[in-house]
Protein backbone atom coordinates (compact mmCIF):
# COMPACT_ATOMS: atom_id res chain seq x y z
CA UNK A 1 0.00 0.00 0.00
CA UNK A 2 1.21 3.53 -0.48
CA UNK A 3 1.55 6.06 1.68
CA UNK A 4 -1.22 8.47 0.75
CA UNK A 5 -3.85 5.08 1.15
CA UNK A 6 -2.11 4.39 4.09
CA UNK A 7 -2.74 7.28 5.67
CA UNK A 8 -6.41 6.92 4.36
CA UNK A 9 -7.14 4.26 5.44
CA UNK A 10 -5.93 4.79 8.89
CA UNK A 11 -7.83 7.92 9.19
CA UNK A 12 -11.23 6.51 8.41
CA UNK A 13 -11.20 3.09 9.99
CA UNK A 14 -11.76 3.48 13.41
CA UNK A 15 -11.19 1.24 15.85
CA UNK A 16 -13.66 -1.63 16.46
CA UNK A 17 -15.47 -0.23 19.82
CA UNK A 18 -15.19 3.79 18.80
CA UNK A 19 -18.16 5.06 16.97
CA UNK A 20 -18.12 8.32 14.98
CA UNK A 21 -14.57 9.61 16.09
CA UNK A 22 -12.40 9.24 12.58
CA UNK A 23 -14.33 10.40 9.59
CA UNK A 24 -13.39 9.65 5.78
CA UNK A 25 -12.06 12.27 3.31
CA UNK A 26 -14.84 13.72 2.00
CA UNK A 27 -18.33 15.32 2.62
CA UNK A 28 -20.94 16.46 0.70
CA UNK A 29 -22.67 19.58 0.97
CA UNK A 30 -25.46 21.79 -0.44
CA UNK A 31 -27.27 25.08 0.44
CA UNK A 32 -30.89 26.51 0.70
CA UNK A 33 -32.08 29.64 0.84
CA UNK A 34 -35.14 31.14 0.97
CA UNK A 35 -35.25 33.10 -2.12
CA UNK A 36 -33.52 30.35 -4.87
CA UNK A 37 -34.40 27.11 -2.76
CA UNK A 38 -32.24 24.43 -2.89
CA UNK A 39 -29.17 25.88 -4.62
CA UNK A 40 -27.63 23.76 -7.47
CA UNK A 41 -26.72 20.12 -6.96
CA UNK A 42 -24.85 18.11 -3.85
CA UNK A 43 -21.05 18.93 -4.51
CA UNK A 44 -18.65 16.62 -3.39
CA UNK A 45 -15.67 18.19 -0.69
CA UNK A 46 -12.86 17.42 1.13
CA UNK A 47 -13.55 16.90 4.76
CA UNK A 48 -12.97 19.45 6.86
CA UNK A 49 -13.86 22.20 9.14
CA UNK A 50 -16.57 24.87 8.03
CA UNK A 51 -16.82 28.63 9.07
CA UNK A 52 -20.16 29.82 10.44
CA UNK A 53 -21.43 32.82 12.25
CA UNK A 54 -21.76 32.73 15.99
CA UNK A 55 -25.50 34.04 15.60
CA UNK A 56 -26.53 30.77 13.37
CA UNK A 57 -29.95 29.96 13.83
CA UNK A 58 -29.57 26.26 14.29
CA UNK A 59 -26.98 26.57 16.89
CA UNK A 60 -29.34 28.92 18.87
CA UNK A 61 -32.51 27.74 18.21
CA UNK A 62 -31.39 23.88 17.43
CA UNK A 63 -32.92 23.60 13.79
CA UNK A 64 -31.20 21.05 13.31
CA UNK A 65 -32.10 17.30 12.23
CA UNK A 66 -30.15 14.48 10.42
CA UNK A 67 -29.68 10.92 9.73
CA UNK A 68 -27.97 7.54 10.36
CA UNK A 69 -27.57 4.76 7.19
CA UNK A 70 -25.27 2.53 6.13
CA UNK A 71 -23.51 1.34 3.13
CA UNK A 72 -22.08 -2.53 2.80
CA UNK A 73 -19.75 -4.32 0.56
CA UNK A 74 -21.62 -7.51 -0.43
CA UNK A 75 -19.82 -10.81 -0.81
CA UNK A 76 -19.80 -10.24 -4.56
CA UNK A 77 -17.50 -7.32 -4.26
CA UNK A 78 -20.03 -4.47 -4.61
CA UNK A 79 -21.68 -2.05 -2.51
CA UNK A 80 -25.02 -0.92 -1.65
CA UNK A 81 -26.75 1.53 0.56
CA UNK A 82 -29.19 0.17 2.87
CA UNK A 83 -33.10 1.54 2.51
CA UNK A 84 -31.62 5.08 1.75
CA UNK A 85 -34.97 5.86 0.18
CA UNK A 86 -36.71 5.05 3.73
CA UNK A 87 -34.15 7.61 5.32
CA UNK A 88 -34.52 9.94 3.12
CA UNK A 89 -38.16 10.16 3.51
CA UNK A 90 -37.46 10.52 7.56
CA UNK A 91 -34.98 13.14 6.99
CA UNK A 92 -37.95 15.23 4.95
CA UNK A 93 -40.71 14.20 7.91
CA UNK A 94 -38.03 15.05 10.23
CA UNK A 95 -37.19 18.46 8.51
CA UNK A 96 -41.14 19.35 8.15
CA UNK A 97 -41.74 18.59 11.88
CA UNK A 98 -38.81 21.40 12.51
CA UNK A 99 -40.56 24.24 10.06
CA UNK A 100 -37.23 23.31 7.60
CA UNK A 101 -36.59 23.07 4.26
CA UNK A 102 -37.28 19.33 2.64
CA UNK A 103 -34.61 18.10 0.46
CA UNK A 104 -36.20 16.11 -2.27
CA UNK A 105 -35.33 12.74 -1.85
CA UNK A 106 -33.55 12.73 -5.52
CA UNK A 107 -30.62 15.26 -3.97
CA UNK A 108 -30.49 13.03 -0.87
CA UNK A 109 -29.52 9.97 -2.62
CA UNK A 110 -27.18 11.81 -4.96
CA UNK A 111 -25.45 12.74 -2.33
CA UNK A 112 -25.35 9.45 -0.91
CA UNK A 113 -23.87 7.98 -3.88
CA UNK A 114 -21.60 11.08 -4.27
CA UNK A 115 -20.02 10.52 -1.10
CA UNK A 116 -20.47 6.16 -1.31
CA UNK A 117 -18.53 6.27 -4.38
CA UNK A 118 -16.00 8.38 -3.05
CA UNK A 119 -15.41 7.26 -0.08
CA UNK A 120 -17.05 3.43 -0.01
CA UNK A 121 -13.43 1.87 -1.50
CA UNK A 122 -12.11 2.17 1.87
CA UNK A 123 -14.43 -0.72 2.84
CA UNK A 124 -12.45 -3.97 2.58
CA UNK A 125 -13.22 -6.67 0.52
CA UNK A 126 -12.46 -9.22 3.12
CA UNK A 127 -13.98 -7.67 6.89
CA UNK A 128 -17.95 -7.68 6.00
CA UNK A 129 -18.54 -6.90 9.35
CA UNK A 130 -16.94 -3.62 8.84
CA UNK A 131 -19.66 -0.62 7.47
CA UNK A 132 -19.56 3.02 5.90
CA UNK A 133 -21.86 5.09 8.23
CA UNK A 134 -23.04 7.91 6.93
CA UNK A 135 -24.84 10.98 8.78
CA UNK A 136 -26.23 13.78 6.52
CA UNK A 137 -27.84 16.61 8.47
CA UNK A 138 -29.39 19.74 8.22
CA UNK A 139 -29.10 23.02 9.57
CA UNK A 140 -30.47 26.35 10.27
CA UNK A 141 -26.99 28.58 8.98
CA UNK A 142 -28.99 31.93 8.71
CA UNK A 143 -26.89 34.44 11.04
CA UNK A 144 -30.08 35.66 12.59
CA UNK A 145 -31.44 35.37 16.07
CA UNK A 146 -35.15 36.45 14.98
CA UNK A 147 -37.41 33.83 16.40
CA UNK A 148 -38.85 32.40 13.39
CA UNK A 149 -37.78 29.50 10.68
CA UNK A 150 -34.82 30.47 9.66
CA UNK A 151 -34.61 31.35 5.39
CA UNK A 152 -31.09 29.78 5.02
CA UNK A 153 -30.06 26.27 5.59
CA UNK A 154 -27.06 23.77 5.15
CA UNK A 155 -26.99 20.21 4.41
CA UNK A 156 -23.79 18.05 5.01
CA UNK A 157 -22.92 14.58 4.63
CA UNK A 158 -19.92 12.88 6.05
CA UNK A 159 -19.23 9.29 6.87
CA UNK A 160 -16.84 6.92 8.95
CA UNK A 161 -16.39 3.28 8.92
CA UNK A 162 -17.50 1.36 11.73
CA UNK A 163 -17.36 -1.78 13.01
CA UNK A 164 -20.66 -1.42 15.37
CA UNK A 165 -22.08 0.43 17.79
CA UNK A 166 -21.68 -1.41 20.84
CA UNK A 167 -19.39 -4.32 19.57
CA UNK A 168 -19.35 -6.85 16.34
CA UNK A 169 -20.59 -9.24 18.47
CA UNK A 170 -24.17 -9.51 19.67
CA UNK A 171 -23.27 -9.59 23.49
CA UNK A 172 -26.23 -8.90 25.49
CA UNK A 173 -27.02 -5.49 27.28
CA UNK A 174 -28.06 -4.05 30.36
CA UNK A 175 -30.90 -1.51 30.37
CA UNK A 176 -32.10 0.74 33.34
CA UNK A 177 -36.00 2.24 33.16
CA UNK A 178 -35.90 5.82 33.16
CA UNK A 179 -37.85 7.02 35.77
CA UNK A 180 -37.22 10.74 36.12
CA UNK A 181 -37.12 12.08 32.53
CA UNK A 182 -39.27 11.73 29.53
CA UNK A 183 -37.84 11.96 26.19
CA UNK A 184 -40.67 13.26 24.44
CA UNK A 185 -44.12 14.65 24.47
CA UNK A 186 -47.45 13.74 22.88
CA UNK A 187 -47.41 16.67 19.82
CA UNK A 188 -43.89 17.66 20.16
CA UNK A 189 -40.42 15.77 18.39
CA UNK A 190 -40.53 12.71 19.81
CA UNK A 191 -40.96 11.16 16.05
CA UNK A 192 -38.43 13.38 14.79
CA UNK A 193 -34.42 12.81 14.08
CA UNK A 194 -33.97 16.78 15.71
CA UNK A 195 -30.51 17.28 17.79
CA UNK A 196 -32.76 18.20 20.67
CA UNK A 197 -34.20 14.72 20.86
CA UNK A 198 -30.46 13.66 21.55
CA UNK A 199 -29.37 16.28 23.73
CA UNK A 200 -32.70 15.76 26.19
CA UNK A 201 -31.55 11.87 26.42
CA UNK A 202 -27.79 12.27 27.33
CA UNK A 203 -28.87 12.86 31.28
CA UNK A 204 -31.05 9.40 31.26
CA UNK A 205 -27.64 7.75 29.38
CA UNK A 206 -25.61 8.98 32.13
CA UNK A 207 -28.04 7.69 34.94
CA UNK A 208 -28.01 4.54 33.29
CA UNK A 209 -24.41 4.61 33.19
CA UNK A 210 -23.73 5.09 36.49
CA UNK A 211 -26.53 2.54 37.46
CA UNK A 212 -24.08 -0.34 35.46
CA UNK A 213 -26.52 -0.36 32.58
CA UNK A 214 -25.03 -0.20 28.79
CA UNK A 215 -28.36 1.68 28.38
CA UNK A 216 -31.54 3.68 29.37
CA UNK A 217 -35.12 2.63 28.20
CA UNK A 218 -37.62 5.60 27.61
CA UNK A 219 -41.57 5.00 29.05
CA UNK A 220 -44.39 7.00 27.31
CA UNK A 221 -44.62 10.20 28.70
CA UNK A 222 -48.70 10.28 29.91
CA UNK A 223 -48.57 7.29 31.95
CA UNK A 224 -45.30 6.34 32.24
CA UNK A 225 -46.30 2.88 32.08
CA UNK A 226 -45.87 1.83 28.47
CA UNK A 227 -42.26 0.92 26.81
CA UNK A 228 -41.29 2.67 24.01
CA UNK A 229 -37.35 2.32 22.81
CA UNK A 230 -34.15 2.35 24.19
CA UNK A 231 -31.62 4.93 23.54
CA UNK A 232 -30.78 5.13 19.88
CA UNK A 233 -32.91 2.12 19.11
CA UNK A 234 -36.16 0.13 18.63
CA UNK A 235 -37.43 -2.28 21.22
CA UNK A 236 -38.72 -5.74 19.89
CA UNK A 237 -40.23 -8.59 22.71
CA UNK A 238 -39.87 -12.41 21.59
CA UNK A 239 -42.64 -14.56 23.03
CA UNK A 240 -42.72 -18.12 22.91
CA UNK A 241 -40.41 -20.58 20.87
CA UNK A 242 -40.62 -23.00 18.04
CA UNK A 243 -43.30 -22.48 15.33
CA UNK A 244 -45.52 -20.80 17.59
CA UNK A 245 -43.00 -17.60 18.05
CA UNK A 246 -44.48 -14.22 17.95
CA UNK A 247 -42.40 -10.90 17.94
CA UNK A 248 -43.95 -7.52 19.10
CA UNK A 249 -42.75 -4.60 19.23
CA UNK A 250 -44.20 -1.39 20.30
CA UNK A 251 -46.35 1.03 18.21
CA UNK A 252 -45.31 4.19 16.78
CA UNK A 253 -47.54 6.22 19.40
CA UNK A 254 -45.90 9.77 17.48
CA UNK A 255 -43.28 9.72 20.89
CA UNK A 256 -40.92 7.36 19.40
CA UNK A 257 -38.64 7.44 16.52
CA UNK A 258 -39.98 5.23 13.47
CA UNK A 259 -36.43 2.65 12.97
CA UNK A 260 -36.22 1.63 9.21
CA UNK A 261 -34.59 -1.46 11.27
CA UNK A 262 -37.43 -1.78 12.81
CA UNK A 263 -39.77 -1.49 9.45
CA UNK A 264 -37.17 -4.28 8.44
CA UNK A 265 -37.45 -6.52 11.06
CA UNK A 266 -41.50 -6.56 10.93
CA UNK A 267 -41.31 -7.72 7.40
CA UNK A 268 -38.74 -10.22 8.09
CA UNK A 269 -40.17 -11.51 10.98
CA UNK A 270 -43.26 -12.72 9.20
CA UNK A 271 -41.18 -13.54 6.23
CA UNK A 272 -40.07 -16.16 8.73
CA UNK A 273 -43.31 -17.18 9.37
CA UNK A 274 -43.26 -15.27 13.06
CA UNK A 275 -46.65 -13.36 14.20
CA UNK A 276 -45.49 -10.06 14.13
CA UNK A 277 -47.34 -7.26 16.27
CA UNK A 278 -46.95 -3.70 17.25
CA UNK A 279 -48.38 -3.90 20.58
CA UNK A 280 -47.98 -2.00 23.82
CA UNK A 281 -46.27 -3.44 26.62
CA UNK A 282 -46.22 -2.42 30.37
CA UNK A 283 -42.86 -2.22 32.45
CA UNK A 284 -44.95 -4.58 34.71
CA UNK A 285 -45.95 -6.73 31.56
CA UNK A 286 -42.33 -6.98 30.94
CA UNK A 287 -40.96 -7.94 33.89
CA UNK A 288 -44.13 -10.70 35.10
CA UNK A 289 -43.81 -12.08 31.96
CA UNK A 290 -39.95 -12.34 31.41
CA UNK A 291 -39.94 -14.34 35.25
CA UNK A 292 -42.76 -16.58 33.81
CA UNK A 293 -40.88 -17.25 30.88
CA UNK A 294 -43.50 -15.85 28.38
CA UNK A 295 -41.24 -13.46 27.08
CA UNK A 296 -38.42 -15.48 26.28
CA UNK A 297 -36.34 -12.79 24.37
CA UNK A 298 -35.73 -9.01 23.99
CA UNK A 299 -33.84 -7.02 21.73
CA UNK A 300 -33.23 -3.74 20.31
CA UNK A 301 -32.31 -3.00 16.66
CA UNK A 302 -31.00 -0.17 14.84
CA UNK A 303 -28.88 1.20 11.66
CA UNK A 304 -25.88 1.46 14.17
CA UNK A 305 -26.13 -1.26 16.86
CA UNK A 306 -28.16 -3.67 14.04
CA UNK A 307 -29.62 -6.15 16.41
CA UNK A 308 -28.43 -6.15 20.50
CA UNK A 309 -30.18 -8.68 23.17
CA UNK A 310 -31.09 -7.06 26.36
CA UNK A 311 -29.96 -9.44 29.23
CA UNK A 312 -31.02 -7.75 32.25
CA UNK A 313 -33.58 -5.23 33.43
CA UNK A 314 -33.48 -2.54 36.15
CA UNK A 315 -35.92 -0.65 37.53
CA UNK A 316 -34.92 1.32 40.66
CA UNK A 317 -34.25 -1.09 42.98
CA UNK A 318 -35.85 -3.91 41.27
CA UNK A 319 -33.57 -6.24 38.26
CA UNK A 320 -35.11 -8.99 36.15
CA UNK A 321 -33.16 -10.96 33.55
CA UNK A 322 -34.50 -11.72 30.30
CA UNK A 323 -34.26 -15.59 29.26
CA UNK A 324 -30.96 -16.80 30.48
CA UNK A 325 -29.56 -13.57 29.72
CA UNK A 326 -27.53 -15.18 26.96
CA UNK A 327 -28.37 -14.26 23.11
CA UNK A 328 -31.81 -15.48 22.39
CA UNK A 329 -32.66 -17.90 18.80
CA UNK A 330 -35.07 -15.91 17.52
CA UNK A 331 -32.69 -12.38 18.01
CA UNK A 332 -29.74 -14.25 16.19
CA UNK A 333 -31.79 -15.66 13.75
CA UNK A 334 -33.59 -11.93 12.82
CA UNK A 335 -29.72 -10.64 12.96
CA UNK A 336 -28.31 -12.95 10.54
CA UNK A 337 -31.15 -12.13 8.22
CA UNK A 338 -30.49 -8.64 8.60
CA UNK A 339 -26.24 -9.17 7.64
CA UNK A 340 -27.36 -11.85 4.94
CA UNK A 341 -29.23 -8.96 3.12
CA UNK A 342 -27.17 -6.44 3.97
CA UNK A 343 -23.53 -8.49 2.61
CA UNK A 344 -25.75 -9.60 0.06
CA UNK A 345 -25.95 -13.26 0.96
CA UNK A 346 -29.83 -13.68 0.54
CA UNK A 347 -31.81 -12.43 -1.82
CA UNK A 348 -32.71 -8.59 -2.18
CA UNK A 349 -36.37 -9.57 -3.20
CA UNK A 350 -37.88 -5.72 -1.79
CA UNK A 351 -35.44 -3.81 -3.31
CA UNK A 352 -33.83 -2.39 -0.45
CA UNK A 353 -29.95 -2.11 -1.40
CA UNK A 354 -29.25 0.96 -3.79
CA UNK A 355 -26.14 -0.83 -5.67
CA UNK A 356 -22.88 1.65 -5.62
CA UNK A 357 -21.09 2.31 -8.53
CA UNK A 358 -17.62 2.56 -7.49
CA UNK A 359 -16.64 -0.41 -5.85
CA UNK A 360 -13.47 -1.34 -5.48
CA UNK A 361 -11.66 -1.90 -2.47
CA UNK A 362 -9.06 -0.44 -1.39
CA UNK A 363 -5.76 -2.48 -1.63
CA UNK A 364 -3.55 -3.28 1.00
C1 LIG B 1 -34.19 7.40 19.17
C2 LIG B 1 -33.96 6.35 18.13
N1 LIG B 1 -34.79 5.29 18.08
C3 LIG B 1 -34.64 4.32 17.16
C4 LIG B 1 -33.61 4.36 16.24
C5 LIG B 1 -33.47 3.28 15.21
O1 LIG B 1 -33.75 3.78 13.94
P1 LIG B 1 -33.09 3.16 12.63
O2 LIG B 1 -33.44 1.72 12.64
O3 LIG B 1 -33.75 3.89 11.51
O4 LIG B 1 -31.64 3.40 12.71
C6 LIG B 1 -32.71 5.44 16.26
C7 LIG B 1 -31.61 5.53 15.30
O5 LIG B 1 -31.72 6.23 14.33
C8 LIG B 1 -32.89 6.45 17.23
O6 LIG B 1 -32.05 7.49 17.29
Amino acid sequence: MTDPQNRRKERAVTTRHSFGERFTDHMVMLEWTADQGWVDRPRLLPYGDLTFSPAMAGLHYGQVVFEGLKAHRRQDGTLATFRPDAHARRFRQSARRLAMPELPEELFLEAVDAFVGRDGDLLPADDPALSLYLRPVLFASEPCLALRPARQYTFLLMGFVTGGFFSDRPDPVSVLITRDFSRAAPGGTGQAKCAGNYAGAFLAQQAAAEAGCHQAVWLDPVERRWIEEMGGMNLFFVRGTGRAVEVVTPPLTGTLLPGVTRDTLLTLGAQRGYTVREERISVDQWRSQSESGVITETFACGTAALVTPVGEVRDGEDRWLIGNAKPGQVTMELRDALRDLHEGRAADTHGWLRTCAVSEPLRV
